[in-house]
This record gives C-alpha cells, sequence and structure tokens, in this order.
C-alpha cells in the first residue's frame, strides 16, 4: 500500500501524479481490487471447489485420505516439503483447476498487430476473451470430461498424464498462457502452500456426501 501511494505522488507518474486526489484515490483502490482478485480470490474459491468435489467423490476422498495416511501419517499435518510426495493430492489440485478455472475466461488481451490465427484473420486492435472454461471440458482433449477424475493426471497412468499448466499445454490453461500467464515463480512460492496444506487437513473429513455442478 505504501508502494502505490508514493507511486501516485512519484513525478515519473505523471498521468497519475498530476491527477486529481478523487482519480488518484480510485485508481489506488482499482489497484488493489486487482490484487486481491487476482490472488486471494482465485486460491479460496479453488479451495472451495476442491472441497466441494471431494465431497461429491468419496471415492476420490478416500484414496486422497488413503495416500496423506500412508506418506504423511495421522499426527501431523501436511507441510510445503511433503508436496513433491502426494501425487494425488497434486492431480486432485489439477483436476478441480480444469474443471473449475478461478479465471473461466482468463482476462481478455488484443492484439497489437494483424495476425493469422488457424486461417482466422485477426486484425491489430482486436479483443481476444479466451474461454478456458470451455477448452477444459473439450471431448477432444479430455477423456469423459465431466467427470472429476483426478487419475488422469497421474504420471505414467492417466491420459492427461504429460498436461501441464504451466501454459505449454494449451488445453489446459488456467493460469493463462504465453508472455501473460501467472509467473510461475510467483504462483509457485506463494499459491501452492496456502492451497495444499489449507485443504490438505479437510482431506480427512467424513459425512454424507452431496453433488455440486458449476
Ligand atoms: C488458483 C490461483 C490462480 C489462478 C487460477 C490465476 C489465474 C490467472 C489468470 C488466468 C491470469 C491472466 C493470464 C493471462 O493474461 O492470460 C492471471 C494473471 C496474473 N496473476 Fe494469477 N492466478 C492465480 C493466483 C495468483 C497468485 C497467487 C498470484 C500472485 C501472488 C498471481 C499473480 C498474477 C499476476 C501478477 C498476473 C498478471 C500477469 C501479467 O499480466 O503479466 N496469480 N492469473
Amino acid at each position: 500500500m505504501d508502494v502505490i501511494i508514493a507511486m501516485a505522488d512519484d513525478k515519473a507518474f505523471t498521468s497519475l501524479s498530476d491527477s486529481t486526489p478523487e482519480r488518484k484515490n480510485t485508481v489506488i483502490k482499482s489497484i488493489i481490487q486487482s490484487i486481491i482478485y487476482a490472488t486471494m480470490d482465485t486460491t479460496s474459491v479453488s479451495i472451495e471447489w476442491a472441497l466441494s468435489e471431494l465431497l461429491s467423490n468419496p471415492q476420490v476422498l478416500g484414496k486422497a485420505q488413503e495416500e496423506i495416511d500412508t506418506k504423511i501419517g495421522t499426527e501431523r499435518r501436511v507441510e510445503e516439503s511433503d508436496l513433491e510426495q502426494l501425487p494425488y493430492l497434486q492431480a486432485i489440485v489439477k483436476e478441480t483447476l480444469r474443471l473449475h478455472p478461478p479465471g473461466p475466461l482468463l482476462v481478455p488481451h488484443e492484439s497489437t498487430e494483424d495476425c493469422v490465427v488457424s486461417g482466422f484473420k485477426i486484425p491489430a486492435g482486436t479483443r481476444l476473451i479466451v474461454n478456458a472454461w470451455k477448452i477444459h471440458r473439450d471431448p477432444r482433449w479430455w477423456d469423459r470430461p465431466l467427470e472429476f477424475c483426478p487419475e488422469r493426471f497421474i504420471k505414467g497412468q492417466g491420459s492427461s498424464s504429460e498436461v501441464d499448466l504451466r501454459g505449454q499445454h494449451f488445453q489446459f490453461i488456467p493460469f493463462g498462457a504465453g508472455r501473460k500467464v501467472v509467473s510461475w515463480n510467483v504462483t509457485c512460492q506463494v499459491y501452492p502452500p496456502p492451497y495444499n496444506c489449507s485443504f490438505a487437513p479437510w482431506v480427512r473429513m467424513e459425512g454424507p456426501t452431496f453433488s455440486v455442478s458449476s
């Protein structure tokens, strides 16, 4: 917050520093709102979806419980350093982001120059909105696309075991792709630990099942 307020008065940013106090406040509030949506909302929404899917799919919940009980035991919480040895938990995270990408339409982009994509002429200045939600459910890429099936991502077993979420496989782009993809350095450091470690304890929950849809 201090940095943003300082920037608003910095002469290097003339369009902002020369504006009225009201406009500065609006810009500062917009930046803070973007940070909240981009970091906390995306993460918390996907944790909620993961928990909902686990409750709806007791067999997946059972396998996750078994993995944690076998690899970690029942005496302590899952730590960030444990994540490497929890491939099923990682697959649950991926499958949640596939079916319920927190940014279903990613973020709008605009082409800076004329180009041709798959035979379509795209003039400069065209606004591009990518429907990741639809792509993530496309049967041309996904076997039984509407099913919550983390096994598809298990290395050496699943039909999508080689599909990664860093924007290199265009059928799975919850973080976007290309130059605007969520920085993997940032995401690796900030996103997986709270995500995995905060929902992992709930994996041991027991109770009635219910179904979810989006
Ligand atoms: C489940 C978690 C998250 C999801 C699904 C997600 C998704 C996205 C998506 C779809 C974009 C737009 C990419 C594009 O323009 O094509 C984006 C941008 C961005 N995200 Fe995330 N994000 C998540 C968490 C985070 C976190 C935790 C941080 C930082 C701590 C972060 C930082 C950013 C930044 C800085 C950008 C803008 C990148 C740029 O425009 O160069 N994201 N995110």
